[in-house]
């Protein structure tokens, strides 16, 4: 019986590289997001790659609709059921702020609609008393900064979710692993200034892999962050709200 994994936002580059990785491990995958004829690749590729199954599901972190129907499809299989939620949109925080009207989607696709799914998939991992939970937020998520509050606030939000998530799931024998990356090299960050300690979707997904198998509760990648945003949280309000970070 092979683990079965619900990959959300698997059109994104450090889902891709994951599902890969899993593929190999021989698990079954359902490939959730928008972009069918991109998932569908995934699918084949997976596959080829030794997935027991791979499947292509739509999902909307915008349309609660689309979250019943891959429940639905993943209850039927046997054995660990698995979550990785990698969905996230980061548009300029300028753009926002000339744009009140893109609040919601950004809080929607960062926090809620991730936090709606994982709120029904809940009892059904409870029931089987096993499987894990890794869900992306980010660095940005530990303190509110000039350049991407917006964003920050979605994964500040996200972050305490997973962290309640966390606490409550752990009484079923459910693992939930919350990775906060710093700049990776993806579509999310391409086109932006020279970013700090940028890595790679590789680098994200080993070190995903390796705090779900040794049970980590939270994880930064690359390491480094952890030091950075222990010294930016330390920072006195009066000075970091002269800062331009
Ligand atoms: N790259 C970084 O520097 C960085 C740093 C910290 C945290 N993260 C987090 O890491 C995760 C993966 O990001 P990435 O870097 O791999 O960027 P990415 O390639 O842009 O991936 C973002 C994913 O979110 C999906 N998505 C956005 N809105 C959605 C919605 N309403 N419904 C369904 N799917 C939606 C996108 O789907 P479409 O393909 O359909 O647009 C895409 O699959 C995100 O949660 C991101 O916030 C990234």
């Amino acid at each position: 019986m092979s683990d079965t994994w619900i990959i959300l936002g698997a059109t994104s580059s450090i889902a891709r590289t994951t599902a890969r990785r899993l593929a190999e491990n021989g698990a079954t995958l359902l490939l959730a997001g928008r972009d069918m004829v991109d998932l569908e690749a995934t699918a084949a590729d997976a596959k080829a790659r030794g997935a027991t199954a791979a499947e292509a599901v739509a999902f909307d972190a915008r349309d609660p609709a689309t979250f019943q129907p891959i429940l639905d499809r993943a209850a039927k299989e046997d054995g660990t059921l698995n979550c990785a939620v990698f969905v996230g949109s980061m548009p300029e925080q300028s753009e926002i702020d000339a744009n009140p009207a893109l609040l919601d989607g950004v809080i929607t696709d960062s926090f809620t609609g991730p936090a709606g799914f994982l709120q029904r998939l809940a009892p059904m991992m409870e029931e089987r008393c096993s499987g894990t939970i890794i869900g992306l937020s980010s660095v940005a998520g530990d303190r509110g900064r000039l350049g991407n509050y917006v964003y920050g606030g979605a994964k500040s939000g996200f972050t305490t979710y997973l962290s309640g998530l966390r606490n409550r799931l752990a009484r079923s024998g459910v693992h939930v692993v919350t990775v906060k990356p710093g700049p990776v090299d993806t579509a999310m960050t391409w086109g932006l200034d020279a970013l700090p300690f940028m890595t790679t979707p590789e680098k994200v997904t080993d070190d995903i892999l390796k705090a779900a198998r040794k049970k980590k509760n939270v994880v930064y990648t690359a390491g480094i962050w952890r030091l950075v945003m222990l010294v930016i949280r330390a920072v006195p309000e009066p000075i970091f709200k002269k800062m331009k970070i």
